[in-house]
């Protein structure tokens, strides 16, 4: 597993028109691990700028990230999944799920054995002969989440994966990934706008405020696990979702306007 810094993360990009915008201005966080992290806030307030540069597809403009592996040496190893599920059509949820482990050179036997493994997990063994048009889009985030977990990497980062399913498919996937990272432990970073959502998914929620993208606030989850659908009627979870779409409302109804620099 791995443990995440943040440190003083900047972010401007520039436009075609040469305009530059700061959508990040110094963030910094810690990451334990082990820990479900959730980063909220409105649309626009930086949470996939930030998260896509936790993973390193982009480099911040100032400040730094760091992940250090407790395996030890060695780079450590980030499993993605996005709002789509950007799986290949023509390849069955087996070979979707082996795909890392093939670009790695893994040996077929070994390849096998680790992907019926996490299609154990997801419970997808029976839908391991199907493509993605034959499964549900439920189904598909099922595998898009094994195949960023079959190479065993220090930390997962999810970009409202569950964004595009209607509401409850949505709640049946967020108790399987509590129960997926309870049966295999991860450092998650996980980015929703659904208040409802990060309480029942995080240890801390990290709520960002928007122009530029900043730490609002951060709230601990003192709520047991594994965490169910009737706790989530109970009055302690209904008022901190009360309290935190306060803050949302706060936060968009801030003084802060778009920084150009
Ligand atoms: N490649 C880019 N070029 C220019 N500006 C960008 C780029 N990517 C993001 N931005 C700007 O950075 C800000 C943050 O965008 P980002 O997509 O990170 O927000 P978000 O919180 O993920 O929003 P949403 O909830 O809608 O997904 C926005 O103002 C956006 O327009
Ligand atoms: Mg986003």
């Amino acid at each position: 597993m791995g443990a995440i810094t943040v440190d003083a993360v900047s972010k401007v990009f520039t436009s075609r028109t040469e305009k530059q915008v700061m959508a990040l201005r110094e963030i910094s966080l810690e990451v334990k691990e082990g820990e479900f992290v959730v980063l909220l806030g409105p649309s626009g307030c930086g949470k996939t700028t930030l998260l896509r540069i936790m993973g390193q597809l982009e480099a911040a403009t100032v400040g730094t990230v760091t992940i250090k592996s407790s395996k030890g040496g060695g780079d450590s190893t980030i499993g993605f999944v996005f709002q789509e599920p950007t799986l290949m059509p023509w390849r069955t949820s087996e070979d979707n799920v082996g795909l890392p482990l093939e670009l790695t050179g893994v040996h077929k036997k070994d390849r096998l054995r680790r992907v019926g493994e996490m299609l154990e997990l997801v419970q997808l063994a029976h839908a391991r002969r199907k493509t993605p048009a034959q499964l549900s889009g439920g189904m598909r985030q099922r595998v898009s989440i094994a195949r960023a977990l079959v190479h065993d990497p220090d930390v997962l980062l999810m970009d409202e994966p569950f964004g595009a399913l209607d509401a409850q498919t949505r709640d049946m996937m967020n108790i399987e990934l509590q129960r997926i990272w309870m049966q295999n432990p991860k450092t998650v970073v996980f980015v929703t706008h659904s208040v409802a959502e990060a309480v029942f998914l995080g240890d801390r929620i990290v709520m960002l405020g928007i122009n530029p993208g900043h730490v609002h606030s951060i709230t601990e989850v003192n709520l047991p696990r594994p965490r169910t659908m009737e706790m989530a009627e109970s009055q302690e979870f209904r008022e901190l979702v009360a309290e935190l779409r306060e803050q949302i409302g706060d936060v968009q109804r801030s003084d802060y306007i778009p920084i150009s620099v």
